[in-house]
């Protein structure tokens, strides 16, 4: 071998082994924070990844992680997490409760671990303001224990993926189901309970006369009232 030869290999080498440890050099991606990127390093987020992504929601929180003062807290479910689901859970939305489902586990501030201990109740997430109730996300901590309570599931923060002065993302052992979209529907309005209890009436009185006096009292005396007065009303119509 000759020595121009031997040259060239070790410079190979030497090339090749600067190539393998450049990644591990460089631990935080240069330019603006990329969210997905911070995900996909910390790995088993590919789920919350690919959500992130069909909703749009992945540029608007990297634009707000630049422009926001307060900053922004990013609650991350795990793959397992979405994965014990029940299945279909995610297929059953719409496109806009996808949003408002990510939309949820995103706080509109930087919150370190121990600023949990002093967040009132319901706190505030990007589906919304809590003030209809609709969207409400409880904090109970225990020292450093963050526990998190949709009313329709009770999660943990489990790990800090990443935090810098702008951004925090933490993993959450739970899909955050809000009760907007997988809690019983909102009470009905005032309107519609009228409708109910008129045509119901008449048929009763004949079949057990007991039936609408027996829950007793006022109450009772009263609907028995309306009925009677339901049914001569249409005696005197049909005249
Ligand atoms: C953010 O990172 C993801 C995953 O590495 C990449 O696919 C995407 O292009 C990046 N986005 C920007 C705006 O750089
Ligand atoms: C947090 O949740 C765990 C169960 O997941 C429970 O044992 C613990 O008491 C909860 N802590 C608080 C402060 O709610
Ligand atoms: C959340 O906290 C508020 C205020 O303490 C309370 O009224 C509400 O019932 C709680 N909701 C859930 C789901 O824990
Ligand atoms: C969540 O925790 C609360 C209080 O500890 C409990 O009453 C409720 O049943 C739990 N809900 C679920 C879905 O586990």
């Amino acid at each position: 071998m000759t020595k121009q030869l031997s040259f060239l290999l070790l410079t190979l080498l030497h090339c090749t082994t600067i190539l393998a440890q450049s990644p591990a050099q460089s631990p935080a991606p240069a330019g603006p924070t990329n969210i997905s990127a911070i995900l996909e390093k910390a790995g088993q987020y590919g789920t919350l990844i690919r959500l992130l992504r069909s909703t749009q929601m992945e540029d608007q929180i990297n634009t707000q992680i630049s422009n926001s003062n307060q900053g922004l807290t990013l609650l991350a479910p795990t793959d397992n997490a979405f994965s014990s689901l029940q299945s279909g859970t995610l297929n059953s939305l719409t496109d806009q409760q996808k949003v408002q489902l990510v939309q949820f586990h995103v706080i509109p501030s930087h919150l370190s671990i121990s600023d949990f201990q002093t967040v009132s109740n319901p706190m505030r997430t990007q589906a919304g303001s809590s003030n209809n109730g609709r969207y409400p996300l409880n904090i109970t901590t225990t020292g450093t224990r963050v526990n998190i309570s949709t009313g329709i599931v009770n999660a943990t923060v489990a790990n800090t993926i990443y935090t810098d002065s702008q951004l925090a993302v933490y993993e959450v052992d739970k899909v955050l189901l809000p009760l907007d979209i997988f809690g019983p529907p909102a009470p009905a309005p005032a309107p519609s309970k009228p409708k109910k209890v008129t045509p119901a009436k008449p048929k009763k009185e004949g079949t057990s006369s007991d039936s609408s006096v027996d829950s007793s009292g006022a109450m009772g005396l009263f609907r028995h009232g309306i009925g009677s007065f339901v049914v001569a009303v249409i005696a005197a119509f049909s005249l």
